[in-house]
């Protein structure tokens, strides 16, 4: 990470942390802070909290945290050099030069990289370079493309040729790591030689909220395998975490957004009349991707294919949306494999009215629990109708889950009591099992088990307790992190037990915490910077921390540090031993 801790003092100076979140949070003032509804998670009641001091926020509920940096990686997707990019933009402030080696460089070459990557297969679609005519006959008579589609989606074409992006590429001074990092070309296991990774393909560039060239999917034109090749994760691209063209949709997306299977589907939506639509990129639909849709919009229609796969991706979506806070709605469609044939063969007028038309989810559900019994044989309506009351035993809102239950008594011709009955008794087990499931968390989180930051905690609990005192404070007052640069106040490495805490510790003797959560981003995952956030939080609680109270704390953990050299049995087998009693007594 090359970019200078007072850069980066001076994008969090110029972007205060409440005016930042304002814009995505509606704060009310709390004290000298400030509450509102996470924008993390879904709730009811405020536990996110802005401190205007340390200018940091943190979520009760969740446990989202970090400062103004961190917050725009979460809220816009971004990594940490996309979050300083947006922040600067938002204060029209200028990112630094690049020195030729930081992490930063390799970033922005990468996006220039592939955007020149992206031109040129723009350009070879109207070239003469091999299979170059026939992929404009592909794309514009095959499937029927505008221009203006090409144009506006940044289509190209990949030429079949095993080095025309390669030596295209060179020529402009990109070496063959950079593209085979980027997966613009692959190496030969052979005899190490590069090549062009995508051949012979019709290229979809995606592109990132801020209108990066992040990566690719390559459509074979004939029965080439795989069908689409698509660029794997890179250092600028996730898979798990973006969305084909979601730079377009965000912006137009108030009533909903449109989830498609393909990029093909995106664009045929588009070309329907409706810039709102979405499609993941070749992998199943993450919880990730629906809490980004989750930050655009209230709504999602599932456009998925109306095949048998298709059918199965839409059921194992509708939880991962739902959970996201999202309303779910399914688009249903017959006479056609998928959006993009029906809008060609029935037109945008059908196409619309089917939008319109889109059943809620638990029509669908219903009505692919119906598709599959026969509800005439017995034993097969008992199985439909214990699926059913499952379904409906889901439904939070008491209104609809008395609808439906309405619902499936009339369809099963089934008695609404028994429905009712039924449905209650699933929920009141459900229930328990929730309540059961959240008291063993608390068990655990008590415990420190199931720990997933900090491994060690559990193991070593007390002196864990005192490392995350400690580095709470140094994350509140930076001076103390001088203070043992010069020796003055002594704590190394070595006195940190659990491993997590000694990473951070040593992260932030490297770097200073004057920087905030920011500036360790790169080297930290949201869940770890959440969990710093916490230890500041909790450290801010209390009215005394001195460096009397810091020096104290570090002989604490220097007494607990002693104990575990001597002692063979540790902290997890007595909490084990403890979580035992506690069964057998039960
Ligand atoms: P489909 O097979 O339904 O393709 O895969 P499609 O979108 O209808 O495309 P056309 O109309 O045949 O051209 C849906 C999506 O699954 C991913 C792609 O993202 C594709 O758009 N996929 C599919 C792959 O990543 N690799 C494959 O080999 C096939
Ligand atoms: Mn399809």
């Amino acid at each position: 990470m090359k970019i200078s801790p007072d850069f980066v003092q001076e994008i969090k100076f110029r972007n205060k942390i409440d005016d930042v979140i304002s814009s995505y949070v509606n704060l009310k003032r709390a004290g000298s802070n400030f509450v509102g509804l996470c924008p993390f998670h879904s709730e009811k009641t405020p536990s996110f909290t802005v401190f205007r001091n340390t200018e940091t926020y943190h979520c009760f509920g969740c446990g989202a945290g970090g400062d103004v940096i961190t917050f725009i990686m979460q809220a816009e997707n971004l990594d940490y050099i996309g979050a300083l990019e947006f922040l600067c933009n938002r204060v029209g402030m200028q990112m630094p030069e690049d020195d030729g080696k930081s992490e930063t460089v390799k970033r922005s070459r990468f996006y220039d990289m592939n955007r020149e990557a992206a031109r040129f297969f723009n350009k070879s679609l109207y070239s003469d370079a091999p299979g170059a005519a026939e992929a404009r006959k592909y794309v514009f008579e095959t499937r029927g493309l505008p221009k203006s589609a090409v144009t506006h989606f940044g289509l190209g074409y990949a030429p079949d040729s095993f080095s025309a992006l390669r030596d295209h590429m060179r020529s402009l001074g990109y070496r063959d790591e950079e593209l085979a990092e980027g997966f613009l070309c692959g190496r030969s296991n052979k005899n190490g030689g590069y090549f062009d990774y995508f051949r012979g393909r019709v290229i979809f560039p995606i592109i990132d909220n801020i209108g990066n060239v992040i990566g690719f999917g390559g459509r074979a034109m004939g029965d080439a395998k795989p069908k689409y090749l698509n660029s794997s994760d890179t250092p600028v691209f996730k898979k798990s975490r973006n969305l084909y063209s979601l730079n377009f949709a965000r912006t137009n997306c108030a009533d909903g957004l449109i989830l498609c299977e393909g990029y093909m589907d995106v664009i045929g939506v588009n070309l329907a009349g409706f810039s709102n639509a979405v499609a993941t990129l070749g992998t199943a639909l993450t919880e990730e991707q629906a809490r980004i849709m989750a930050k655009y919009t209230k709504k999602v229609i599932i456009a998925y294919d109306s095949d048998g796969a298709g059918v199965n991706a839409t059921k194992r979506a509708i939880p991962i949306l739902s959970d996201a806070g999202l309303e779910v709605k399914v688009l249903h469609m017959e006479g056609a494999k998928d959006p993009d044939e029906y809008v060609r063969k029935f037109g945008r007028d059908k196409f619309r009215a089917l939008i319109n038309g889109s059943s809620g989810k638990l029509d669908f559900l219903l009505n692919s629990v119906l598709g599959k019994y026969d509800v005439n044989i017995a034993e097969d309506k008992i199985k439909a109708a214990e699926e059913l009351c499952a379904i409906a035993a889901d439904i939070y809102s008491d209104i609809e889950r008395e609808v439906y239950i309405a619902k499936i008594a009339d369809v099963m011709k089934i008695d609404t009591a028994s429905v009712k009955n039924d449905t209650e008794r699933i929920r009141r087990k459900k229930k328990y099992e929730a309540k059961e499931n959240e008291k063993r968390k608390i068990v655990m989180a008590t415990m420190g088990i199931g720990d997933t930051v900090n491994r060690d905690y559990a193991k070593y609990t007390k002196a864990a307790h005192a490392e995350e005192s400690i580095l709470g404070m140094l994350f509140m007052y930076p001076e103390y992190i001088e203070k043992i640069r010069n020796g003055s106040i002594e704590l190394s490495q070595d006195d940190f037990v659990t491993e997590f805490d000694r990473r951070v510790f040593a992260a932030l003797l490297e770097r200073g915490s004057g920087g905030g959560f920011g500036m360790l981003a790169d080297a930290f995952s949201p869940e770890e910077i959440s969990r710093m956030s916490e230890m500041q939080v909790a450290r801010q609680a209390l009215s005394d921390n001195s460096e009397k109270v810091l020096k104290d704390t570090i002989d604490a953990l220097r007494e607990a540090a002693k104990n575990y050299s001597h002692n063979a049995t540790d902290d997890l087998d007595a909490a084990m031993r403890i979580i035992q009693s506690k069964k057998t007594k039960k």
